[in-house]
């Protein structure tokens, strides 16, 4: 099974001092931010456009392309974000790649804000992982000290800052115009789109927002050229990508695979479902993509494959849930989470998940009724597409989803109160 797996950004987590840069630069680090200084920005870009990298944050918005919307006839500075604020439920991808390699990232920053005429980039992480921000800060002195950042890098006549920024610890962070409100010393709340941040972000001027595992892939496209990273994954999703494995599987763990990998295939590399039990559904890329059944276990895990499943790929955080699982008490666990991390600015969002908690807590306690079922989907429907942001979406996919595939459970009218189970859970839950 090993054979399925393509280290590139894990290949060195397990090394003494991975996160160190003479260990780094022993494994051929940097050598790509050297090459790329000899390149043209523009045919930077369009390396990453033709090895076709898509976003991992979530989108998979073409990477190379979302660099050459920043328009360099404006006047404004430009800046490079790299969204650190890993947050989706289940998705543990970028945490683990900054903790082991954070060089890597420094090293693609260097070359993405090269490529878009860029002097200042941040790194905007969670608040809470103090040991990651740590990490960073470290590498990025070591980095200094080194002379790849700051003025003339590599001798090259480039300067670069990298600032390293603490959020604090809101999921609407994750979203990047609320994270550039954030980074901008305001309330993160979201603005509205169009105009992309590519035109005006950051202070009103031209902005790359990336997620760290997409900024940490490009040294190695330089390095080894688009056909390398395109000879892995499937025609419209190509090259290697970390898949966060999490539940009720024997070794739960990341995994870096090409793109298509099967969620079967995926599973046996975790082990298999702990013993004794059966899959009963899953989140192809975290909670806010909408959970797929034992029927989708052999679709290809990329953009394409699992849209046609009905689901988005997201941030391929795989949480794989067993048959001891309650369709209804996992939603409602979901769905309290959106709400508690709505920032409040509109009012599908804002409401809305007030009441589809309220109630799915009435399907929790056993005293909801069939109709029940329908007013869930239809406040769903009234959410959907009309607030500010996606994350309301995240809410309203949980609750379709979930009532698509397990609608029974909901109707049945049998569900068992929580406190009947576990006694101990009622002062929790209520
Ligand atoms: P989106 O599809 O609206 O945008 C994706 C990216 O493409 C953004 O950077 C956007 O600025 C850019 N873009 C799109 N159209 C553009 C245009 N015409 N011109 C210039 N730039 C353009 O997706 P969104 O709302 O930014 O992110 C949603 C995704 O985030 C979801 O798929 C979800 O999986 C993921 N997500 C990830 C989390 C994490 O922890 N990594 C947390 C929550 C959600």
């Amino acid at each position: 099974m090993t054979d399925l797996l393509t280290p590139v950004l894990s290949a060195h987590w397990g090394e003494d001092n991975s996160w160190k840069l003479s260990r780094y630069e022993a494994n051929g680090g940097y050598e790509a931010a050297r090459k790329a200084l000899d390149m043209a920005p523009a045919d930077i870009i369009s390396l990453v456009k033709d090895a076709n990298l898509r976003g991992r944050g979530g989108a998979g918005f073409p990477t190379g392309m979302k660099w050459s919307f920043v328009p360099q006839d404006n006047p404004n500075p430009k800046y490079l974000v790299v969204n650190a604020d890993e947050s989706e439920p289940g998705t543990c991808k970028d945490m683990p790649l900054m903790m082991a390699t954070p060089h890597t990232l420094v090293e693609g920053i260097i070359i993405a804000a090269y490529a878009i005429n860029s002097h200042t980039a941040f790194i905007y992480c969670r608040g809470e992982v103090l040991h990651i921000i740590r990490r960073l800060q470290q590498a990025v002195r070591e980095a200094y000290a080194a002379g790849y950042l700051g003025k003339d890098i590599f001798g090259k006549g480039y300067d670069l800052d990298i600032i390293v920024h603490a959020g604090a610890g809101a999921y609407i962070c994750g979203e990047e115009t609320a994270l550039l409100d954030s980074l901008e010393g305001r309330r993160g709340q979201p603005r509205l789109r169009p105009p992309f941040p590519a035109v005006a972000g950051l202070y009103a001027s031209p902005t790359v927002v990336n997620n760290v595992e997409s900024i940490a892939s490009v040294p190695s496209i330089i390095a080894n050229g688009k056909d390398w990273f395109a000879s892995m994954g499937t025609e419209k999703s190509k090259g290697f990508t970390l898949y966060s494995v999490s539940g009720h599987v024997k070794n739960p763990g990341q995994f870096e695979a090409p793109m298509g990998i099967t969620m079967r295939q995926l599973i046996e590399l975790a082990g298999g479902i702990r013993e004794g039990h059966e899959l009963k559904f899953f989140t192809p890329g975290g909670s806010s993509t909408p959970i797929l059944t034992a029927e989708h276990l052999d679709i290809p895990l990329d953009y394409e494959g699992v849209a046609g499943a009905g689901s988005m790929l997201g941030t391929k955080a795989l949480q794989v849930f067993d048959d001891t699982v309650s369709a209804v008490r996992t939603a409602l666990r979901y769905v309290e989470f959106y709400k508690h991390e709505s920032c409040g600015k509109c009012t599908p969002c804002r409401e809305g998940t007030w009441w589809l908690v309220l109630l799915l807590m009435n399907f929790e306690k056993g005293i909801a009724t069939q109709g029940d079922v329908d007013k869930l989907l239809d406040i769903a429907d009234n959410i959907g597409g009309r607030s500010f942001c996606a994350l309301a979406d995240g809410a309203v996919a949980v609750v379709t989803s979930f009532i698509r595939h397990f609608r029974s459970e909901f109707e049945a009218g049998t569900h068992t109160p929580a406190w009947e189970l576990f006694p101990y859970e009622k002062s929790a839950v209520f």
